[in-house]
């Protein structure tokens, strides 16, 4: 993919990038507020800011990027608030969609459709059919998702393929999640200054490395991209085992964490 972002900063090297970035994109109302603004005004200026990211993802070479767009507890928010979430993601794929097509990008869907308005799963569906061929960047759009729904469904799925319980392992479970066949998320960012996971891809996420931001998701630039994929690139990764020159972190305080 050719890409070319003419307002960001120069491409900084990473000595080791993430194969996977989850995104939970917090601090749409805040960013609103603080601009005298309605929550509405916050939610388009967060869809907006959506493509630049991707496009600096891609120029890093990421392979797939996750979206939290709309939580199966974003329902219990204000029924205007609900729809202006759900027109946007439907707008967002009739701006963009032939876009990223042509930049090869493979756009998926994450959780539930049924619930979702028609109008918008008939979007999402040509979307994900559109671009199934794509191979140079997954961007999976999880609309109606939550982490524990996926994993009771993957759960289901076991159970309905009559599968016994001795071969219900981790790798059972991960293939029939939504994400099955993808990388986890190595990075997993949340904006907005809260430092919780909040039922995003909680399975999938278990040695995430975690980065939290105070940056509202509508000012989440390309910059912001690099800030997060430098600090991403310092983190030493052991998934709960030690590193090759035997130590678990330079530093550590041995205090036997289990990380
Ligand atoms: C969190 O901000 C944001 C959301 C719940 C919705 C995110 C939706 C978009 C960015 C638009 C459409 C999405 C796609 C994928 C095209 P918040 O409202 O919780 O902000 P606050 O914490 O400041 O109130």
């Amino acid at each position: 993919m050719v890409v070319t972002s003419q307002t960001a900063p120069p491409l900084p090297e990473l000595t080791s990038r993430p194969r996977h970035v989850a995104i939970i994109m917090d601090g749409n109302g805040r960013w609103a507020n603080g601009r005298g603004l309605g929550r509405s005004e916050g939610h388009r200026a967060g869809a907006e800011a959506i493509r630049p990211v991707i496009e600096r993802l891609a120029e890093h070479g990421v392979e797939v990027l996750t979206l939290f767009g709309f939580s199966t507890e974003n329902w219990g928010r204000p029924r205007a608030e609900v729809q202006t979430i759900l027109r946007l993601g439907g707008e967002f794929i009739d701006r963009y969609l032939e876009e990223l097509h042509q930049r090869g990008v493979q756009l998926r869907h994450l959780g539930d459709p049924e619930r979702l308005p028609g109008v918008l799963q008939k979007k999402v569906r040509q979307a994900v059919e559109r671009t199934a061929h794509n191979d140079r960047m997954i961007v999976n759009l999880a609309f109606n998702y939550g982490g524990r729904a996926d994993i009771v469904s993957a759960v289901q799925r076991l159970i309905a393929e009559g599968v016994p319980a001795e071969r219900v392992t981790e790798e059972a479970i991960t293939a029939r999640l939504a994400t099955a066949g993808l990388p986890e998320p190595d990075l997993l960012i949340r904006t907005g200054g809260e430092r919780r996971v909040s039922n995003f891809l909680v399975w999938q996420s278990s040695y995430s490395e975690y980065y939290f931001t105070d940056r509202q998701w509508p000012d989440f630039d390309a910059a912001a991209v690099d800030d997060a994929l430098l600090e991403y690139a310092q983190r030493r990764r052991r998934f709960g085992r030690v590193l090759d020159d035997g130590s678990r972190d330079p530093g550590s305080d041995e205090s036997g964490a289990n990380d």
